[in-house]
């Protein structure tokens, strides 16, 4: 069911004809109702049809009623599965509850209002739980939504279109899944990658757009976006992970970087993958004042400052994505080779 005008679709599995009967009329004007009256054509509906509850008899010459649910679990796991059964069978019983992720069972005869009450309060609490998931998902889309702006009012500074942090936030999940980084962290990571340069919100205009070269003084306070990134980031611990990219995006291995010198382990990962992430896509993007550079010229660009600037680690997992498709499949879908429209060369820091 996917909205609420929709009925709710219900497949009855019995292969008493009387069975199927009543159950359809008693379920009819609430429910959009299926029936099937063996354990085959139980699982031939499942295959084409999607059902919000299945409802199957335990004992039925062909297919018994647990293989069905199973069935059921496997193909449309989101479906609510009750079992029909006899207090004789219990071993079934078991079966179907532990293999069948069996919502209830309800043994026969039943009294019918009680099966409607058993089905209208599953029914119930699939609709909040998907209510649960509709709200989760547009919470989820909202964060990410609030820091992508926050990067690109950033970035907006030098680059006007939010693409470059999309990629850097894919690469970076991408290379951080490469590195066998668990997927919902690897996820995390590419968002919080996100927010790498939000210190510059910091760095005043005249030096951020100066096209011209920057002067020491100038660079001291360019250098020190890091450290404001970290302030911006404040203290609550769902950021912690982009403090510490924002911190360390600008350490080297070789311990040359800045601000802190960091070399090595000392650098957290996430920090060495969503820099490379970040060179990487400053090099192949096409800006109001450079061509791109192809993959293969930024990897062996990146190649030869491995060790250096880079971990070598993570260099190699990007020569994976790029040999996989993967760094291409992102530069499409994020119009790598687009020009910005802002035109105001910025150095990089
Ligand atoms: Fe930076």
């Amino acid at each position: 069911m996917s909205t609420e005008e929709e009925k709710f679709r219900l497949l009855f599995v019995d292969d008493e004809a009387d069975i199927l009967d009543s159950l359809r009329r008693s379920f009819r004007r609430d429910y959009e109702v299926f029936t099937a009256n063996s354990g085959t054509q139980g699982i031939e509906l499942l295959k084409s049809e999607q059902f919000d509850l299945i409802i199957s008899d335990q004992r039925m010459p062909d297919v018994m009623g647990d293989a069905v649910l199973k069935f059921a679990m496997e193909h449309q796991p989101k479906a609510i599965r009750i079992l029909l059964t006899g207090y004789s069978d219990m071993e079934s019983l078991v079966r179907c509850v532990n293999e069948a992720g069996l919502y209830k069972y309800i043994t026969k005869p039943w009294e019918p209002e009680n099966l409607r009450l058993t089905v209208m309060r599953a029914l119930e609490s699939l609709s909040l739980e998907r209510k649960l998931d509709t709200a989760s998902r547009q919470l989820k889309q909202a964060y990410l939504d609030a820091v992508t702006m926050l990067s690109v009012a950033c970035e907006g500074k030098d680059e006007d279109t939010g693409f470059h942090v999309r990629r850097v936030q894919h690469y970076t999940e991408a290379l951080a899944l490469e590195l066998g980084v668990p997927a919902q962290e690897a996820e995390h990571m590419g968002v919080m990658s996100i927010l790498h340069d939000i210190g510059k919100l910091y760095i005043p205009d005249s030096i951020l757009k100066k096209p011209a070269k920057l002067d020491d003084e100038e660079f001291k306070i360019m250098r020190r976006h890091p450290e404001f990134g970290v302030r911006i980031l404040g203290d609550n611990p769902f950021y912690e992970m982009a403090r510490e990219i924002a911190a360390c995006h600008h350490e080297n291995v070789d311990g040359s970087g800045y601000p802190k010198g960091l070399a090595g382990e000392q650098i957290p990962l996430s920090a060495r993958i969503a820099k490379a992430a970040d060179v990487f896509d400053a090099l192949t993007s096409k800006r109001p004042y450079k061509e791109p550079w192809s993959i293969e010229q930024a990897l062996a660009m990146m190649d030869e400052q491995s060790g250096r600037q880079f971990d070598g680690v993570v260099v190699q997992g990007l020569h994976r994505l790029h040999a996989n498709g993967t760094i291409l499949r992102i530069m499409q879908e994020y119009h790598a080779h687009e020009v910005p429209q802002a035109g105001v060369p910025v150095f990089a820091a």
